[in-house]
């Protein structure tokens, strides 16, 4: 297939534009910004460009990945997170619907407000408590009302080597520091950009259509994360103490709990994403051959 990804200089998007090549399709990295390995420039924001690009390059699908990901600035200017991700969304998904080309949407457990005790299937209500989670679940509404032919990927707690993201910062302060605060209560399931594109590539073997949550398999506290991330990169003079959320300097409010369900998957008897604890190590192990 011939895939235009929208985000590919992005944490996921490179990784993911990397395994669709590797995997047999074609694709066109479309980015914001000029980029060495971009083929297409492109502000979501800007709805004739984005019409016209998808009307040169001609895609089988598109994979949307490009979003306003900083939780925290989303929570500082409400506006600029609904501009690119729901109004950039809609855009997006407006000229999809026009060429009818399938959509890829990626979304997250922030749609969730965190109340569950166990875990989030595609099945319950959404109900977003901070910015971030609002504009992406607006993004998530723009995808579904326009576009006959979507997937909604829902996922959370992304790491890989082509962005920042929470084990690599923590490994980033173990070399700094002796001692670490990390919250200790809010769950979810780490997942890496590997694990997910190669979850993603075998959804789009399908044309079973609607909204999945794919994350990786088991749950933990940041906490946890943490500890696991030292102990598999051998780091052992740093001491991590637990604190709660409300401690953690930030103008967001996370829910406590929103680990994610592939219950669809489960269903459809095609679950086989693999342990977090798994993806940390190939993580860990990719990070110190790059080195
Ligand atoms: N990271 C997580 O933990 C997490 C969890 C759940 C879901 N997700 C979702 O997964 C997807 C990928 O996340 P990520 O962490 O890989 O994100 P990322 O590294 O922040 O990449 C996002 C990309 O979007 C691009 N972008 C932003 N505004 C744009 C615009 N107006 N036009 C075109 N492109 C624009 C950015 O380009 P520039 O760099 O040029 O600005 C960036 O390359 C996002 O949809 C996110 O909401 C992420």
């Amino acid at each position: 297939m011939r895939i235009l990804v929208t985000g590919a200089n992005g944490m996921l998007g490179t990784d993911l534009c990397c395994l669709l090549e590797q995997s047999g399709h074609e694709v066109i990295r479309s980015s914001q910004r000029e980029h060495a390995e971009s083929d297409v420039t492109l502000d979501i924001l800007d709805f004739s460009a984005t019409r016209a690009t998808l009307q040169q390059c001609k895609p089988d699908m598109l994979i949307h990945t490009a979003a306003y990901t900083h939780v925290d600035g989303c929570e500082r200017d409400p506006d600029r997170a609904f501009q690119i991700n729901a109004l950039g969304t809609w855009h997006v998904a407006a000229a999809c619907a026009e060429q009818d080309i399938p959509i890829v949407y990626i979304s997250t457990d922030f749609v969730f407000d965190g109340r569950k005790t166990t875990p989030y299937t595609e099945f319950d209500p959404p109900n977003p408590i901070n910015h971030y989670g609002a504009s992406k679940l607006a993004g998530e509404q723009a995808v579904q009302k326009l576009c006959r032919r979507h997937y909604i990927v829902r996922t959370q707690w992304l790491f890989g080597v082509h962005g920042k993201n929470f084990p690599g910062t923590i490994l980033e302060l173990a070399q700094k520091r002796n001692e670490l605060p990390v919250v200790v209560d809010q769950r979810g399931s780490p997942t890496s950009t590997l694990a997910l594109s190669r979850a993603l590539i075998k959804l789009l073997d399908t044309p079973l259509y609607g909204t999945y949550h794919i994350a990786c398999k088991g749950e933990c506290s940041w906490f946890e994360f943490a500890q696991k991330t030292l102990e598999l990169a051998g780091i052992s003079h740093v001491t991590l103490h637990p604190i709660p959320a409300e401690q953690w300097p930030s103008p967001t409010h996370r829910p406590a709990y929103s680990v994610l369900r592939r219950y669809v998957l489960e269903l459809q008897g095609r679950d086989d994403l693999p342990a977090w604890q798994e993806a940390l190590e190939e993580f860990i192990e990719l990070l110190k051959a790059k080195k």
